[in-house]
């Protein structure tokens, strides 16, 4: 067995190292494809920043900017770029932590050991590490939210241990417990937010949960372990990253980098085709298997076929069992973004996190009704991936029996290789999803791509530059959006264009420099989470290159930005920590707070964020309201 002890490498790097090299890489056909897109682009040989297809209201903004101080809706005043190792919020706003990584959820837990990072018992009764998605819950008056808390980093997690690694059979139980999804009621006291310690609402979801696995994938043969021979009940959750909510009250919590915690202890494993196109290997990063042989493929074949799906969790009921919806497919899920369409049908719009992986959608059979039994509407439905054309048109071609050549459990299952087969446009790592509240366009953050037109994905689809994805080895991200027909979130034709190209219009002059509504002021790479609120603005947060140097120069830390969707302006709301990430956000019921994510300060060592002097770097949600009080956004 092999674990991969380079704990900076990011997962998608893991990916490549682990992954062999396709047999045949099609630069002739990529580099066609590129000369053939310039032509329809009439840009020639150089393709400049003006020459993409843009969104004519991020067009009309950049001229109304240019005109000087036209109205707009973003009420504050823009952040500067920072490296500093604190939270930057605009004048008149404030911050303060509401919970951080090992915060104990119950009065009779240890108290957070800095020294060591605690034990597992401690982590199962606390809060998680690197928390990331969220939402929101109001019920007869107590205020619950539920949190991913995507993965851990050892050498925070494991400060007792030089490595950074799990070495024994109790390190594997606390590093399992610090993934998955806290539940926590939280509340305000003498003005601040924290944690309702001991809240019967209070809970933690690990990777040692049991739950149900629903849909198509339901007791098939691939799903079938020892400890589980009828394929019907899967242990755990982990590398929860974004999330969704329902109308009916409970959580989508969605399974990114299921990938990298497996490992094989037996050289003469073979490795089936279908885990390579999943980045499955027989070196991991994390030492699970060392205590829980369901982590070792030589053991347990199938234990990896039961990860990479949306989970369904209630909040509000305690003692409920998590349920895992394989009909909405399984690759590495951002996050889930449900909306209801006007026919009744439950759309949920989801990004497949690698680069040149897919953007799907799923349409539930059965409609929403309010105030009926609308549970177990994401049990059943049918999946479609998008392609875009080059016209600004696209299309969603279901994934079905008749267009794959597969069962509806092998759909759900190998949804890769589903979308392969009918021709998906493979995107620029497709992050968070958000639709508008107020009409039908939703916007999905594709947030770099060093592959695009360089090499095909893990499937060995070809990657042209062109359509959404315009910019070969794409190292700044675009947020594309989409409109269906119609207005018909259901109709599976849509129109598109791109609300930004990111890029760094002080280094460069060429397409890096990125669309017209980026400037040296607002610049940023590579957004990841995107939400509206209820005003109909676009909150973008970045998880990207926070060196400040050579091609970043100048755009400092991991940030989070307003995007106004009619105008095409964008502001700079917040810088974050030192090397963090920031991610994830809910409001308040009075949306008078905002929470987000401060993922991972000082993943390279170099944060003492939240707690300052030589303190261990925690993830921790924040609370952001005004100093007014009025409402965010
Ligand atoms: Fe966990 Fe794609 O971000
Ligand atoms: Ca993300
Ligand atoms: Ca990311």
């Amino acid at each position: 067995m092999n674990i991969i002890n380079n704990r900076e490498l990011g997962f998608d790097e893991l990916d490549e190292l682990v992954r062999p090299a396709p047999e045949v890489v099609e630069f002739e056909e990529v580099a066609n494809k590129m000369v053939s897109r310039r032509g329809f682009l009439g840009g020639g040989a150089a393709v400049g920043a003006g020459a993409f297809v843009m969104g004519s209201t991020t067009l009309a903004a950049s001229k109304a900017l240019a005109a000087g101080a036209p109205e707009s809706r973003l009420a504050f005043n823009m952040v500067k770029a920072n490296t500093l190792d604190t939270v930057t919020v605009p004048e008149g706003y404030k911050w303060e932590v509401v919970a951080s990584w090992g915060d104990p959820l119950f009065s009779n837990a240890p108290a957070f050991d800095a020294a060591t990072g605690g034990t597992g018992v401690s982590q199962e009764l606390a809060f998680g590490d690197h928390n990331d998605g969220m939402a929101f819950f109001s019920k007869d008056g107590k205020q619950i939210m539920a949190i991913n808390n995507e993965y851990t980093n050892g050498d925070t997690l494991h400060a007792n241990r030089s490595d950074g690694m799990p070495k024994t059979t109790d390190d594997v139980r606390k590093n399992k417990a610090a993934h998955g999804v806290s539940i926590i009621e939280v509340a305000q006291r003498g003005g601040n937010w924290g944690v309702v310690q001991d809240s019967v609402y209070n809970r933690r979801i690990t990777a040692d949960t049991e739950m149900d696995i629903t849909g198509p994938a339901r007791g098939h043969k691939w799903m079938q372990t020892s400890a589980d021979p009828k394929g019907l009940v899967a242990k755990g959750t982990w590398n929860n990253c974004g999330n969704g909510q329902t109308p009916w009250g409970t959580y989508l919590t969605c399974e990114e980098n299921f990938n990298g915690y497996f490992t094989a202890n037996d050289k003469n494993y073979k490795m089936p085709e279908a885990f390579k196109r999943y980045g499955i290997s027989s070196e991991g990063r994390y030492n699970w298997a060392m205590a829980d042989d369901r982590f070792n493929l030589a053991k347990e074949p199938n234990e990896p076929n039961r990860f990479g799906y949306v989970v369904e969790i209630d909040p509000l009921d305690p003692t409920s069992r998590p349920k895992k919806r394989t009909a909405l497919g399984r690759f590495k899920h951002e996050n889930a973004e449900l909306t209801i369409a006007a026919n009744g049908h439950v759309v949920v719009y989801l990004g497949d996190d690698e680069r040149g992986e897919f953007l799907y959608r799923f349409i539930s059979k059965h409609k929403y009704l309010a105030g009926g039994h609308n549970r177990d509407l994401l049990e059943e439905g049918t999946l479609y991936v998008a392609k875009f054309h080059d016209n600004n048109r696209g299309e969603w071609v279901a994934l079905t029996p008749k267009t794959t050549g597969m069962t509806e459990a092998e759909i759900s299952i190998h949804t890769r290789m589903a979308a392969s087969k009918v021709g998906a446009t493979t995107m620029d790592r497709p992050e968070w999803v958000a639709s508008h509240p107020h009409k039908a366009e939703v916007y999905c953050a594709l947030t770099n791509n060093k592959n695009r037109g360089v090499k095909p994905n893990a499937g060995g689809d070809a990657t042209p530059a062109g359509g959404p994805n315009p910019r070969v080895k794409n190292n700044f991200g675009q947020i594309v959006r989409w409109m269906p027909m119609d207005s018909d979130h259901t109709h599976n034709e849509f129109k598109w264009d791109l609300f930004v190209l990111a890029g760094n219009p002080a280094v460069y002059d060429d397409a890096n420099a990125g669309s017209k509504n980026i400037n040296q002021d607002n610049m940023f790479n590579s957004p990841d989470g995107l939400k509206f609120d209820s005003k109909g603005l676009l909150w973008i947060q970045t998880d990207g290159n926070y060196s400040n140097e050579k091609g970043f120069q100048g755009q400092g830390n991991n940030q989070m930005l307003v995007g106004d969707p009619e105008t095409g302006e964008i502001r700079r709301f917040l810088v974050g920590p030192k090397e963090c990430e920031i991610t994830g956000s809910a409001w308040n019921a009075g949306r008078t707070t905002m929470f987000i994510s401060i993922q991972h300060p000082g993943e390279k060592g170099n944060s003492h964020w939240p707690n300052g002097g030589n303190s261990v770097p925690r993830s921790s949600v924040i609370a952001i309201s005004r100093e007014d009080g009025a409402v965010i956004g």
